[in-house]
């Protein structure tokens, strides 16, 4: 088996002397920083919970559930309000697997689905995709599974809920080929499903993993049999291992060798069944992500690419999330670091504001609890405290101008008209929605000619976020209505007449979003496909950039 591990050059690392490039070198080759993509029920929260406990980060099963059942048992906006201290911890979660530093970052799902969620997955190094195994692909793992690969990101795949009635494994590869459009590469195979599944069989390693039922325990441990022509197994399973040597040949002759570089370029996933309420594969799935997804890599600025062991210090911001106080209108930016080492008391530069910063109050991720960061790397996420100033898209540095690229804003699916019952409250709406478009809690388009505002997003939550929070925050009684817009772009082109002309002729459709870009409100598909037609001067992006 071919790991893309390199043993960490631990002699050059002398103790106490801080910033060597040795020490940086080790910390980001032992960093893994990934997030679970799946659709709603596929088991995300079982899966995540598992990883931890197995890492020793968590004792007991059911406390990453408690969450979020608190989480979801309402949609109430004030409910979740109070639930945000806690969504705050665990959208991030660091923990420690055979000397590696997992950063596990939550990708919101469910009813919680927002530009959040995609946004998250720019600041990953792989992916690790859970699906329902008697479902098949869902509808959000495609679009999901769109965001990794703007960037290429690998992808493990973990087929849960074996120890139910699933489909038929070999289908299902066909269809995550077929609709995902991307390489499958079974490392491990299942003997039997639902009450007769006895366990996976390695191909990799020629051995069988014994199944056996069971929720709680931390350090399952699974019997394994060495061989697929063991005479034991043979005996055990009379009926299944025919089945398997049968379904094996299959395989092997139909679906592609697990490849690294494959993997490591998004074109191939190794897929692995399992069932994580059972504990099961999940020990599987943390080995492949430490010994198969890669550490941090170099990250593109507009200047230059960035290594993640260059001494500097350097990062981006990738999402805001407001805190716990809403008087106080704090919000912690979530970092991404992308080279160097960060402590804690350090300055970094601000670059979009030109500013410096001493950071002296940082927020980490522990698994268990909220924790003080004294010192980050590459692949690291750290919580920047701060009243508004921070946006998605921001980068730091110790002073050069790196403007991290690739940070995207995905044009909303979902639209609405805001009215206010107060119109003497117009100015408070404008700046909570100024402020509430900045954090990139909702889209804020603003038409050229007409004075209502159109609120656009990608899940429709984010209404209710936002209206609730404009009430709370600001004071705003707003109402939501339906809109005829149907789809937005943003437009752009060298053509400075054209565009000038086009904003004259379809005012009312014509837009500026919050960080002041050009976008076009289409009604329908047909209604943008002629726009795009009729003006073929002008380019139009269904995502853009931080400005
Ligand atoms: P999500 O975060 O992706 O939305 O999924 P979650 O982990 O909450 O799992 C969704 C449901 O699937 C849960 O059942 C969970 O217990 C179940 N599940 C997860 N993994 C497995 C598995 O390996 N086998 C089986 N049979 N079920 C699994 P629920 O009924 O919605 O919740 P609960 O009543 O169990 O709490």
């Amino acid at each position: 088996i071919q790991t893309n591990q390199q043993e960490p050059a631990q002699e050059a690392v002398q103790s106490g002397s801080a910033k060597t490039p040795a020490l940086i070198a080790r910390e980001v080759q032992r960093r893994r920083t990934f997030g679970i993509i799946s659709h709603p029920d596929a088991g995300k929260t079982t899966l995540t919970e598992k990883l931890l406990l197995f890492s020793g980060a968590i004792q007991m099963a059911g406390t990453v559930k408690a969450r979020k059942s608190a989480r979801h048992a309402t949609s109430d906006w004030m409910e979740i309000e109070k639930q945000r201290g806690i969504s705050v911890a665990s959208s991030v979660m660091q923990f420690e697997f055979r000397d590696h530093i997992i950063n596990l970052l939550d990708t919101p799902g469910h009813q919680d689905f927002s530009e959040d969620t995609y946004r998250v997955l720019t600041a990953v190094d792989s992916a690790l995709m859970v699906i329902d195994a008697a479902k098949g692909v869902e509808a959000q793992t495609i679009k999901l599974l769109d965001v990794c690969r703007m960037r290429n990101t690998p992808i493990v795949t973990f087929m849960n809920k074996m120890d139910r009635e699933t489909r038929d494994p070999l289908e299902l590869l066909d269809e995550l080929e077929s609709v995902l459009k991307i390489q499958c590469a079974p490392v491990t195979w299942p003997i039997g499903m639902g009450k007769n599944f006895r366990g996976v069989y390695h191909l990799l390693r020629d051995e069988v993993l014994l199944f056996r039922a069971g929720e709680e325990s931390a350090n399952q441990t699974f019997e394994v049999v060495k061989g697929i022509d063991n005479p034991k197994l043979q005996e055990m399973f009379p009926l299944e291992m025919d089945q398997l040597r049968m379904e094996v040949e299959l395989v092997h002759g139909a679906s592609h060798p697990f490849n690294l570089e494959d993997f490591l370029a998004g074109i191939q996933t190794p897929v692995f069944f399992g069932s994580a309420i059972n504990n099961f594969g999940v020990r599987e799935i943390l080995s492949a992500l430490v010994d198969w997804a890669p550490p941090p890599r170099g990250r593109d600025a507009t200047v230059r690419s960035v290594e993640p062991t260059e001494q500097p210090f350097s990062g981006f911001v990738f999402k805001i999330q407001a805190n716990m106080d809403p008087a106080h209108r704090d919000r912690i930016a979530f970092l991404r670091v992308c080279s160097g080492r960060f402590e804690r008391g350090m300055k970094v530069k601000h670059l979009r504001l030109g500013r410096e910063v001493k950071v002296s109050s940082v927020v980490t991720f522990m698994a268990s609890s909220r924790e003080q960061v004294e010192e980050a790397y590459a692949g690291d996420i750290i919580g920047l405290p701060n009243h508004g100033n921070m946006q998605i898209g921001d980068s730091f540095s110790e002073g050069e101008m790196l403007q991290f690229t690739g940070i995207p804003y995905f044009a909303p699916d979902f639209f609405r008209q805001v009215r206010i019952r107060n119109p003497l409250k117009i100015k408070q709406l404008h700046k909570g929605l100024q402020q509430l478009g900045e954090e990139g809690a909702v889209q804020v388009f603003k038409p050229v000619q007409g004075g209502e505002l159109v609120l656009g997003a990608v899940g429709v939550l984010q209404f209710e976020v936002v209206a609730s929070r404009l009430m709370n925050e600001y004071g705003v009684d707003a109402v939501f209505e339906g809109t005829s817009i149907s789809s937005a772009r943003w437009v752009s082109s060298d053509d400075k007449k054209a565009l000038a002309d086009f904003e004259a002729a379809l005012g009312h459709n014509v837009a500026y979003d919050a960080a002041g870009n050009l976008a076009y409100l289409a009604t329908s598909g047909v209604n943008l496909r002629l726009t795009q037609e009729r003006w073929p001067k002008l380019m139009f992006h269904a995502t853009r950039e931080h400005a």
